[in-house]
């Protein structure tokens, strides 16, 4: 029984890897690609997300342009990361595959009501602007997600866009408020467990010892999109985020984590976007999460370099 995902994407060469091992997989039915503005604006986050399907083989993907703002606040974007192009490393070609619509928004509902109750899983790996704007515009389809996994916030880790905010929450605090507050099951891969997916050389080489396409474009990106968090962090690699969203469906068995309380701080200028995770059950608040601490990074990185081996 393969797994219905809907992938709400801002690449971003992290969100890059992580459309591809979804789509190197087939225990997924991936149903759509929905852009959201983030890393960079939606024109080069919708044209992203085809260049990358593109690079898998896979024209037949619908790929929806979604929201271009957040709900009320002005885009904060990452090129500082991510370059100007959002997937700046190696030269890519510009895509051919056109996009199917200009409302992801209204992909995600139709989808939603369009598959049975609870069978369909949303990979948000950027804002939540499209979710939050979805859930708004048609509250009915809460009941019919099966399940939101996410990358996004830091409890451990802290912040890496401010001193207490996660880029993902940071750029729409109110989206992220409001999934946090919908009821939907949510399971959250924040940096606390990212950050202990780091690329190595060894790992990159591995990438690059496939002796393919994809292979030396994702070892290329990893290049780029590391020299950022090497010098900030000092560490000997970068964290691989978003594909740790896709490999926690693949093999939650390679997680750790526990169900507790986020709230979403969206008035305080200060920790504007702070997940305020209650992993000590400190409060009487009631669990709406379940929060992803811990991972197995080699069997993170030989999942993920066997299966990309595959495109
Ligand atoms: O903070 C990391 C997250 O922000 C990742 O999803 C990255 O792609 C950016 O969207
Ligand atoms: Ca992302």
């Amino acid at each position: 029984m393969t797994q219905k995902i809907i992938i709400d994407t801002d690449p971003g060469q992290d969100d890059a890897v992580a459309i591809l091992l979804a789509l190197a997989s087939p225990e997924f039915d991936v149903l759509g690609i929905t852009a959201v503005a983030g890393n960079v604006p939606l024109a080069l986050t919708a044209k992203n997300a085809r260049i990358v399907c593109e690079l898998a083989g896979r024209r037949d993907i619908p790929v929806h342009a979604g929201c271009d703002r957040p709900l009320a606040r002005d885009l904060v974007t990452a090129e500082h990361v991510h370059g100007k192009t959002g997937l700046d490393g190696p030269q890519l070609p510009e895509p051919e595959m056109p996009l199917t619509s200009e409302d992801g928004v209204g992909f995600i509902i139709e989808t939603l009501r369009a598959h049975d109750a609870g069978t369909v899983t949303l990979c948000p790996l950027g804002p939540l602007t499209n979710i939050a704007t979805a859930l708004a515009r048609a509250p009915d389809i809460a009941d019919r997600i099966a399940r939101i996994v996410l990358m996004g916030g830091a409890y451990f880790e802290v912040g890496n866009i401010t001193p207490a905010a996660e880029f993902n929450i940071y750029v729409d605090p109110e989206a992220a408020r409001d999934v946090f507050a919908s009821g939907i099951p949510i399971t959250v891969l924040p940096l606390d467990v990212t950050h202990k997916a780091l690329t190595t050389a060894a790992r990159v080489q591995a990438f690059r010892d496939l002796g393919t396409k994809v292979g030396d474009m994702v070892a290329a990106w990893t290049d780029f999109f590391e020299r950022f968090d090497k010098e900030k962090y000092g560490s000997e690699g970068a964290p691989l985020h978003d594909p740790c969203v896709i490999a926690w469906l693949l093999r939650p068995d390679l997680f750790t984590g526990r169900e507790i309380n986020v709230e979403i701080e969206v008035d305080s200028p200060l920790t504007r976007g702070m997940t305020v995770a209650d992993w000590w059950r400190v409060t009487e608040r009631a669990p709406n999460a379940t929060f992803i601490g811990g991972i197995d990074a080699d069997g993170f990185y030989d999942l993920l370099t066997t299966r990309l081996a595959r495109l």
